[in-house]
């Protein structure tokens, strides 16, 4: 197989790294199904916790197997009490992403006797766990940054009630969840749950292509997912929104930045690799958005600001020509922003959201026979053999 040819693509614009049965991408369409079935119809009829064990395992659960896959999730909330230590040793002001990836990484040497990822049961004990715990982990380094004692998990909730109940009780009250905001979660975390070989997956399966654990893949995974290219953009477009706002709302101004070639600054949320329409995702969480303000009667002006943002862009020559629509990250944050999450828990939010088709990638690669070690080649572009300079006549 190795005929000394070397192809260069880069940035991987069109080279498949594999095949997969997860999920369906068409960028020229607007078009994302997980296993078959469309987006649209997941987020409106299903839970995340269906939605993840219909990316792992590849069937939608029957009754019996969603409430199996549930309990043995909640069986697992807990983490184990030394690894809240390592919060201590943080920086008050550390970035939750930062913590993220140290702590799950950690779970290699706290759950030693899931990390064999040639053994399926270890394999399955390690999926619940990561289902289980990435939400405790992720509350906590909030928790950390407000020096506000944890809370235990609380078992008789759902998962996205019990991830507010996390991040909101505390020991002297009871958090009451707003079922508007559980289902808000719900969607938000449903639509982020997989999208095939983008820069996280890609670096879970490369990682775990070498037989590396599932929680060392998952960390390296949630490192790939910070970037603001990446997931670390809804961070980085609330910002923006904020930034816009404070500067008088003037979007034509930002629109008119993000086409001039000699600014770096770009339109935080715009564009994506495939998708050469609308962001199928990005329809859903604005009309997620519209609902949840209008339940609440919440006027957000970042809200207004992105409105406006997307009506200039969407109709301006150069983001029409290069195909340039709001992505998943362009509205997500208005809704994080109106369930009370903090701005720097954004893209510790998108991670909860794509466990389950970090896992579900994790596992395919490993159960497919014809696996190999994940291996690029490069093209050289360095010096040719020259002699060697003794260090006194350099
Ligand atoms: N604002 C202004 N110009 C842009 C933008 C933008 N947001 N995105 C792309 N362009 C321009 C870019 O300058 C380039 O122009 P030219 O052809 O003249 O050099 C052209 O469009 C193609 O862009 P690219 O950077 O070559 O495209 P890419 O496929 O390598 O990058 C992207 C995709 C998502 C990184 C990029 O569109 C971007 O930086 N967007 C802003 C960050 C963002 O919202 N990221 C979240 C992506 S969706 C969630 C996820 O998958 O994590």
């Amino acid at each position: 197989r190795d005929t000394g040819l070397v192809t260069l693509d880069e940035g991987f614009v069109n080279t498949a790294s594999t095949r997969s049965a997860i999920t369906y991408l068409n960028g020229e369409e607007g078009i994302l199904r997980y296993r078959g079935y469309p987006i649209e119809k997941l987020a409106e009829q299903c839970d995340f916790i269906e939605t993840a064990f219909l990316l792992i395992y590849g069937e939608l659960p029957t009754r019996d197997q969603a409430e199996k896959f549930r309990s043995g999730i909640r069986e697992h909330t807990m983490i184990h009490e030394d690894m809240k230590r390592f919060y201590d040793g943080f920086p008050t002001h550390s970035h939750p992403m930062a913590i993220l990836s140290c702590v799950v990484g950690s779970m290699s040497a706290f759950y030693q006797d899931s990390i064999d990822p040639n053994d399926p049961y270890q394999v399955e004990i390690s999926i619940y766990r990561m289902m289980a715990k990435l939400p405790t982990i992720a509350a906590y380094s909030y928790k950390k940054s407000l020096g506000q004692p944890f809370m235990y998990p609380n078992n008789s909730l759902n998962y996205c009630e019990n991830f507010l109940h996390l991040m909101f009780a505390t020991p002297t009250r009871e958090y009451l969840v707003d079922p508007d905001f559980a289902e808000a979660l719900n969607l938000l975390l449903i639509v982020h749950a997989d999208h095939e070989q983008n820069c996280s997956t890609s670096t879970v399966r490369m990682v775990g292509s070498s037989n590396a654990n599932v929680f060392a893949s998952i960390s390296s995974g949630i490192n790939a997912l910070w970037g603001p290219l990446h997931g670390g953009a809804n961070e980085a477009c609330v910002r923006m929104l904020e930034r816009i706002a404070n500067d008088g709302g003037n979007v034509r101004k930002y629109v008119d930045m993000a086409k001039d070639k000699n600014s770096d600054f770009r339109l935080m949320g715009f564009g994506h690799r495939v998708y050469k329409n609308r962001d199928p995702r990005a329809t859903i969480i604005k009309a997620s958005c519209d609902k949840l303000l209008g339940k609440l009667n919440l006027d957000d002006p970042l809200f207004e600001v992105a409105q406006q943002l997307e009506e200039v862009a969407l109709k301006d020559e150069y983001f029409i020509e290069k195909k340039l629509y709001p992505n998943v990250d362009f509205y997500s944050g208005v809704i994080y922003r109106a369930l009370g999450i903090p701005v720097q828990m954004f893209t510790v939010l998108f991670a909860l959201g794509r466990l389950p088709g970090w896992l579900a990638h994790w596992k395919e690669m490993h159960d497919n026979p014809a696996t190999r070690i994940n291996r690029p080649r490069q093209i050289y572009t360095g010096s040719p053999e020259r002699p060697f300079v003794a260090m006194n006549r350099r």
